[in-house]
């Protein structure tokens, strides 16, 4: 029997056959960071996924939607040793949907081919392109999340950008963030007074009254000193139902000094701890919490979507049939019918199996 832990991964996967059928007309639930450039988008992936393995760079770094599937695998124990130790496979790797079967085992390497991809589609240039990229990453040190890092909001277009690279940039965003399936991850850096929050302005679009939205204030530890960002992290200055999460994230400086994400965690984890203001509501602060939070509310959100998600899953099967059976009267069945074929299959599985048996147990997550 399917469990509440599995409903992301199962998510991923149906959302794996619909790219992989061209259909793209179930609006699954996902999760999406927006913010202005360099508010810290890049710095957040990079921790929850535990790893360096994003371009770097100034200017329009993100120029493609890159939907990042997060998958936690267990550490295995090999217990084919003798040894008193036993072997734990901490394996993690990175997988492209457009390079299947290939296993990035060098982050490094992950890095180059998301430039590489980005490239391919959008040039070499400063263009921006909807069409997504996919990378998986499995590691056992990862929460089951699915989040979609877009191009950071500009305001002045640099080289050769169009004049008009603010509004494609803001309609790329709208696009993703407009489907009520989406929860919006609204980055602002606390630097930055937050009425002029880019982030929080494009979300109040398309989420009036704050229901998907979860804000995170990034660079805490900019702000001036004697002043603090406690009334937004308590709710005080801009309502949102899911709040606001402060983070401190590594400084261009810890970069340059090859700081690794883990270090960056602990030091993290320490600013709240000892803060005089911050340290009264350090557990419901820092990446570490955020990773939790998102895990949660993605699970709830998928959960609540559920029966939507089951409707528009039996209509795609019923005219997927029709358009099999069609096409077999007609003699068409080839081998892209077949693979239709088996995407049916695949989507009869999960609309009957998991979503059924998930549907009945699901009241007890909150
Ligand atoms: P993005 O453009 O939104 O993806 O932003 P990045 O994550 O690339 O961050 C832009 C710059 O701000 C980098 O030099 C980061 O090191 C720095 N930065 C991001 N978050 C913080 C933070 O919380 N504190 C400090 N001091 N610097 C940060
Ligand atoms: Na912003
Ligand atoms: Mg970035």
């Amino acid at each position: 029997m399917a469990s509440l832990e599995d409903l992301i991964p199962t998510v991923n996967k149906l959302q794996d056959v619909m790219y992989a059928s061209g259909i793209d007309t179930l609006d699954l639930p996902v999760l999406a960071v927006v913010g202005s450039q360099s508010s810290g988008k890049s710095s957040i992936l990079e921790t929850l996924v535990g790893r360096d393995f994003l371009p770097r760079g100034t200017g329009i770094v993100t120029r493609r939607p890159l939907v990042l599937q997060l998958n936690n695998i267990k550490i295995k124990v090999n217990e084919d040793t003798n040894d008193d130790e036993p072997y734990h496979n901490e394996e993690e790797w990175g997988e492209f949907l457009h390079l299947p079967g290939k296993k990035f085992h060098d982050f490094d390497e992950i890095r180059h081919e998301i430039e590489h991809e980005t490239a391919r589609i959008a040039g070499k240039n400063k263009g921006i392109s909807k069409l997504p990229i996919n990378l998986k990453i499995f590691s056992p040190h990862v929460l089951n999340l699915t989040l979609v890092d877009l191009p950071g909001i500009t305001k002045v277009p640099i080289g050769e950008q169009p004049i008009d690279i603010e509004k494609q940039i803001k309609n790329l965003i709208l696009d993703y963030i407009a489907t009520p399936n989406c929860l919006i991850l609204a980055v602002s850096p606390a630097n930055v007074d937050l009425v002029n929050s880019e982030s929080l302005k494009l979300a109040k679009e398309v989420d009036p009254y704050g229901k998907r939205t979860i804000g995170v204030i990034t660079k805490l530890d900019l702000m001036d000193s004697g002043t603090n960002a406690m009334d937004i992290l308590l709710g005080k200055v801009y309502p949102l139902e899911l709040g606001f999460v402060g983070i401190v994230n590594r400084s261009q400086q810890d970069i340059q000094l090859n700081i690794s994400v883990k270090q960056a965690l602990e030091n993290e984890d320490h600013y709240f701890a000892r803060h005089p203001v911050y340290r009264t509501i350090a557990n419901r602060c820092g990446t570490r919490y955020l990773a939790k939070l998102l895990n949660k509310t993605l699970m709830a959100h998928i959960r609540d979507k559920l029966p939507d998600i089951k409707t528009k899953l039996n209509m795609l099967i019923n005219q997927t049939e029709k358009d099999l059976l069609s096409f077999g009267s007609m003699g068409l069945i080839d081998k892209k019918e077949s693979k239709a074929g088996l995407i049916l299959q695949l989507m009869n599985k999960f609309a009957t199996n998991f979503i059924s048996s998930i549907d009945g147990n699901s009241s007890n997550i909150n």
